[in-house]
């Protein structure tokens, strides 16, 4: 695996970010929507995760093994201390990995999720990961976002249609969702890869 540099912007961004504030562990509100019982077997992967209560809650509900992807060796470390904590360290593995490079390898996870992270290449990549019976699931920020952070950059959000527009053949859409709390605006989706690929 190519190693990642150690002035890389997005690592240097983000350990600043974990260093100056512990996580609250609290699990993102589509970890409550997932269609978790209808999983087929397998591991679940978690895209730029950083110390993710998403990630413990689904390892605490399924007892699955769940693999967390990050760019940040900080954030990976919190996640692992709660992990510890919470006695759940055997079931979640810190990957440290740079997100716009790395792939997972094909058909491997019975649900790849990625929260308030966006790369469309990525979400290509990860849709190739899950098995087939399996989920993907994705929510985060749509370009409604700006009217709340008008320097949120664009390309930081789901353009219209994203990322359902971009679900690879043999996917079917299980719930799209358009967000406003009053203080972000998100895109939610879950979808499924169908059982037999073909016609
Ligand atoms: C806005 S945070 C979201 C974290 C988590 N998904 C959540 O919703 O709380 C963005 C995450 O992406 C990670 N990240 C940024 N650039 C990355 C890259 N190139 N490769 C992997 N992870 C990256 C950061 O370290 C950070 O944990």
């Amino acid at each position: 695996m190519r190693s990642i540099s150690s002035v890389h912007p997005d690592l240097l961004k983000w350990n600043r970010k974990y260093a100056g504030q512990r996580s609250s562990f609290l699990p993102h509100p589509m970890v409550h929507r997932l269609p978790l019982s209808d999983l087929p077997s397998g591991g679940i992967l978690e895209l730029a995760g950083g110390p993710s209560g998403s990630a413990l809650a689904l390892a605490e509900q399924t007892g699955r093994s769940i693999c967390v992807t990050d760019i940040s060796d900080m954030g990976l470390k919190q996640l692992h201390e709660e992990a510890e904590v919470r006695n759940l360290a055997r079931l979640i593995q810190c990957l440290q990995v740079d997100l716009s490079v790395w792939s997972p390898v094909a058909q491997q996870f019975a649900l790849v999720f990625g929260l308030r992270y966006w790369d469309s290449d990525l979400f290509v990549r990860a849709c190739e990961a899950v098995l087939p019976g399996g989920y993907i699931a994705w929510e985060t920020f749509s370009l409604a976002e700006q009217t709340y952070r008008p320097r949120f950059r664009t390309e930081w959000c789901l353009l219209d249609g994203e990322p359902a527009s971009l679900l690879p053949e043999g996917f079917v859409i299980v719930s799209e969702e358009e967000l406003d709390n009053g203080e972000a605006a998100t895109r939610r989706l879950i979808a499924q890869r169908k059982l037999t690929s073909g016609p």
